[in-house]
């Protein structure tokens, strides 16, 4: 264990267990028949309506819910997906957006009467460029989701490029401050204030300091937080400029700064480039800079809440409640949106993952994963490790064993190795074993990894994010 555990260590560390398990090439085809549907519970229906297989989680429950909705996917960099991005993004063509966000709009309507029951903790309107959307289109997606599900305790985000949030005329900000939600936050993707590497990206007209300076300011003005991401490791760029990316972040106000390593990987521009790639921080550079980068923003007044996000104070709710899959579900509504439903007493669990199509019966690529109780053991680690620590008493909870006794070679090496602590309540991780989250996560899964990656359909992300959104619209 201690050997496999190295060997991860020293390839480039992802963070790709905010995935969480299993990898996407593990998830399986729904169906070989693009006419039968994979429903939420596990359960596959055929057009008839007949039921082939059973379901394998009741969704009858009082489990709380968090909402992620796709609206669309379309984005409007001047470079293709910005240079570097792995995230699903389309073109932008305004016909075409407003067609998937009605789509879309229908389908929260259409949610099961089983889910609208249920408390609602965060709705997080997400995916590409999300505030892309027309206020019309946005004031009507909002309206849907607060006539759908009950809001009233619940934190609703709206994710975009700064520029798009602060207009002259009511816009998304406006709308989103008559929309449902108990309190409402802005994210935004800020990537770095640096004007050369914004042109690099394209991104040259989604707002520079100024604009992020409004957006903080207005959405405080409308009793909202906001947060930004920024990107590190860029390649070839000096630590120093990015500390001051940090700095300027952390003096403009904003509650919550999310910081993510960059990946080049897939087919994107960046990944293509050679000289690109080899730029890159090396992982035990990467390390480093990673460290110096906590203790910066620790001095700033923000503390590491998640293995990418720092938070001023330790407030929001959709991000924790997603890491916390033991207490909560995930349903996800509209293209290439996921959803996540466990049953704690019979140890199962389904993922569904959406495909492009905004036509339920339509959506050919739609990927699941029904886990058995192995699996929803390594659900509960990758997803509770982002939030940084396993808690022993909740593990066992669902499990019906300690944490430590059931992975103790897992344990036993990333002890030894300092990425993580462990005492009565907790498994924890150390600042060094956030940077290594990647390896930590592989250390505990890749056993099971490898007696179901056969039964994967092997798709990886980036396949994912390529193509376009099919809707009876585009033909
Ligand atoms: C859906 S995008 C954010 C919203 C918006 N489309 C934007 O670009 O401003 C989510 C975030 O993922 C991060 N991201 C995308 N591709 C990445 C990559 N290859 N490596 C690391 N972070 C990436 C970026 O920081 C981005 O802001
Ligand atoms: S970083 Fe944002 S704007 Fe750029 S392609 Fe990705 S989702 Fe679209």
């Amino acid at each position: 264990m201690r050997e496999e555990l190295s060997r991860r260590m020293r390839r480039p560390q992802r963070h790709r267990l905010l995935h969480g398990y299993p990898m996407t090439p593990l998830l399986r085809r729904s169906s070989p028949d693009p006419l039968h549907l994979r429903r939420l519970d596990g359960g596959l229906t055929a057009r008839s309506g007949e039921e082939l297989e059973p379901p394998l989680v009741s969704l009858e429950t009082d489990r709380p819910l968090i909402v992620g909705v796709m609206p669309h996917t379309q984005c409007q960099p001047k470079v293709e997906g910005c240079g570097f991005c792995t995230f699903p993004h389309d073109d932008f063509d305004k016909r075409g957006l407003r067609h998937t966000v009605g789509r879309v709009t229908d389908e929260v309507r259409r949610t099961p009467a089983e889910l609208r029951r249920r408390r609602v903790v965060g709705v997080y309107l997400g995916g590409a460029t999300a505030n892309l959307m027309p206020t019309a289109s946005l004031r009507g997606l909002l309206d849907a989701l607060g006539a759908t599900f009950d809001l009233h305790g619940a934190e609703l985000t709206l994710e975009g490029v700064p520029s798009l949030f602060p207009s002259f005329l009511p816009g998304a900000l406006h709308a989103l401050r008559d929309g449902p939600g108990a309190r409402q936050r802005v994210s935004m993707g800020v990537q770095t204030f640096d004007p050369a590497w914004l042109q690099r990206m394209g991104r040259e007209h989604f707002g520079d300091r100024r604009v992020v300076e409004k957006v903080v300011s207005r959405a405080h003005g409308f009793g909202m937080t906001a947060s930004a991401d920024l990107l590190l490791g860029l390649p070839g760029r000096p630590l120093d400029e990015e500390l001051a990316d940090l700095r300027l972040a952390a003096g403009l106000g904003l509650d919550q700064i999310c910081v993510y390593p960059l990946v080049l990987a897939g087919d994107t521009p960046w990944a293509r480039d050679p000289a690109m790639v080899g730029a890159l921080p090396g992982v035990e550079e990467g390390l480093a800079r990673w460290l110096e980068v906590r203790e910066l923003l620790g001095s700033l007044g923000f503390a590491q809440t998640t293995l990418t996000n720092f938070e001023r104070e330790p407030a929001f709710v959709y991000e924790r409640a997603s890491f916390a899959p033991d207490l909560h579900d995930g349903l996800g509504i509209g293209p290439l949106s996921i959803s996540t439903f466990l049953d704690p007493a019979a140890r199962t669990a389904v993922k569904t993952v959406r495909g492009r199509s905004t036509r339920e019966w339509m959506d050919v690529d739609r990927l699941w994963f029904p886990y058995e109780p192995r699996d929803v053991s390594l659900l509960l680690i990758t997803r509770m490790l982002c939030a940084l620590e396993i808690e022993r008493a909740r593990y066992a909870a669902v499990m019906g064993r300690d944490l430590a006794d059931e992975h103790a070679d897992a344990v036993a090496a990333l002890l030894a190795e300092g990425l993580v602590t462990l005492d009565e309540r907790a498994l924890r991780l150390t600042p060094t074993g956030t940077y290594y989250a990647d390896a930590v996560v592989g250390t505990f899964a890749a056993a099971r990894a490898a007696e179901v990656r056969d039964l994967g359909a092997g798709k990886h992300t980036t396949d994912l994010a390529r193509g376009r959104v099919v809707s009876d619209f585009m033909g």
